[in-house]
């Protein structure tokens, strides 16, 4: 059976309403710019994904100073700093005192449900839950999403700009054609087991360890939830792993002469976090603009990963309004020059901050020793501390 699509027009067409289609959505709306945003997961699905917790001030200053919520300030928690913590010792990375600058522990679930309600109170069209999604014409006058609706129906929407915020196993970075787009990836031997555990805070700020004892990172969700991650092989089962056996490898990567111990409880979630880095450049391909994920990837360690998406769609939000307006799309080529300035730096410091806590599998005992010496250049100088805190931070916008 065939039935006629229904058609619908609007001036910009998102594929992913995750956060960087959602953000970008708002902004444009408040720029007066309507749009229609896609996503084939249902909209429950991606609040129960977890994803990493920090907030950069600028992402923060985002979503409060745009009115998307200010619940971040409500609910969220303000991190001063970060715990460095190696042969057993803690060293702490103040951000205030480096750079004037804090994070905000706030999940990415949080930042999605606030965006996601701002589009219903703003009255925005986000239709979840679709199907077939194919996008066509983008190097035509008038790019379509083609797709079914969640209740069946057959839909086509004509846009005048296509953004492709569809993460990482999209369909919109592969309508840029292989001779005009460049991959650039990066895998690495390892990954993180991660956990959310029944238990109380173990710590005020997140604590990275690395050195002799591995790397561990313990990081928080509610009051009563807490996620923690070690490293692991990317091959590792978890179903093979008893509580005891998680909680006795967390336990050792954070012990020290100071007797310090995390606060335990029933673990009810353990999984792989792969890790890769990867850009495919340029971010703009005829009237289709990639954002997020669906450009590039960085691996969790310095979770930079939503903080870039949102960078992307402010720049993207501002290039789109000029663009319109002026009706000159070659604007939207300032858009991938200015963001893949950002992402660029951005993947060397979540590469570096990767390097700088894990361990090899093949590593020498030169390799282990060099490290150490980062380690400590990192904690005694204040040079090196302060580039940590600026990167964690944030950049400044722009
Ligand atoms: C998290 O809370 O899940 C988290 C925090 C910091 C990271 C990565 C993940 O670097």
């Amino acid at each position: 059976m065939t039935t006629t699509p229904v058609r619908t027009r609007t001036r910009v067409g998102i594929v992913g309403a995750g956060p960087a289609g959602l953000m970008l959505a708002h902004l444009l709306a408040r720029a007066g710019i309507d749009t229609v945003a896609v996503d084939v997961r249902r909209r429950e699905e991606i609040e129960t994904t977890h994803r990493a917790g920090i907030l950069e001030r600028d992402s923060v200053r985002l979503l409060v100073d745009t009115g998307v919520s200010d619940r971040v300030l409500r609910e969220g928690h303000e991190h001063r700093g970060i715990d460095l913590r190696f042969g057993g010792e803690s060293h702490r990375i103040d951000f205030e005192a480096l750079v004037g600058a804090s994070t905000w522990l706030y999940p990415q679930t949080d930042v999605f449900v606030d965006l996601a309600d701002a589009r219903e109170r703003d009255g925005g069209d986000v239709r979840f839950g679709v199907t077939d999604v194919a996008v066509e014409g983008v190097t035509s006058g008038c790019p379509t999403v083609r797709f079914t609706d969640a209740e069946g129906r057959a839909q086509e929407v004509d846009c005048e700009i296509m953004v492709g915020a569809d993460g990482s196993r999209g369909i919109c970075r592969d309508l840029v054609p292989q001779d005009r787009r460049r991959r650039y990836y990066r895998e690495y031997p390892f990954a993180w087991f991660g956990i959310l555990t029944e238990a109380p805070r173990s710590s005020e700020e997140l604590i990275y360890t690395g050195g002799d004892q591995g790397f561990a990172l313990v990081s928080s969700r509610t009051e009563t939830i807490q996620r923690m991650y070690f490293q692991c092989d990317p091959t590792e089962d978890v179903t093979a792993w008893s509580d005891d056996q998680v909680w006795d490898q967390m336990q050792s990567r954070v012990a020290g002469p100071d007797g310090f111990r995390l606060r335990e409880g029933p673990i009810v979630n353990k999984t792989v976090l792969p890790f890769r880095s990867f850009v495919q450049e340029p971010m703009r391909h005829g009237r289709l603009v990639l954002a997020g994920d669906a450009a590039h990837t960085v691996p969790p360690t310095g979770a930079k990963g939503l903080n870039l998406a949102l960078a992307d769609v402010r720049v993207l939000g501002e290039v789109i309004e000029q663009a319109l307006a002026t009706h000159d799309l070659d604007l939207l080529d300032d858009y991938s020059e200015r963001a893949l300035a950002r992402v660029w730096r951005t993947q060397h410091f979540s590469y570096w901050m990767t390097t700088l806590l894990h361990r090899l599998p093949d590593s020498s005992d030169f390799d282990v020793r060099r490290q150490r010496g980062e380690l400590e250049s990192v904690v005694s100088s204040e040079a090196g501390s302060r580039y940590l805190a600026e990167a964690y931070t944030g950049w400044p916008a722009g």
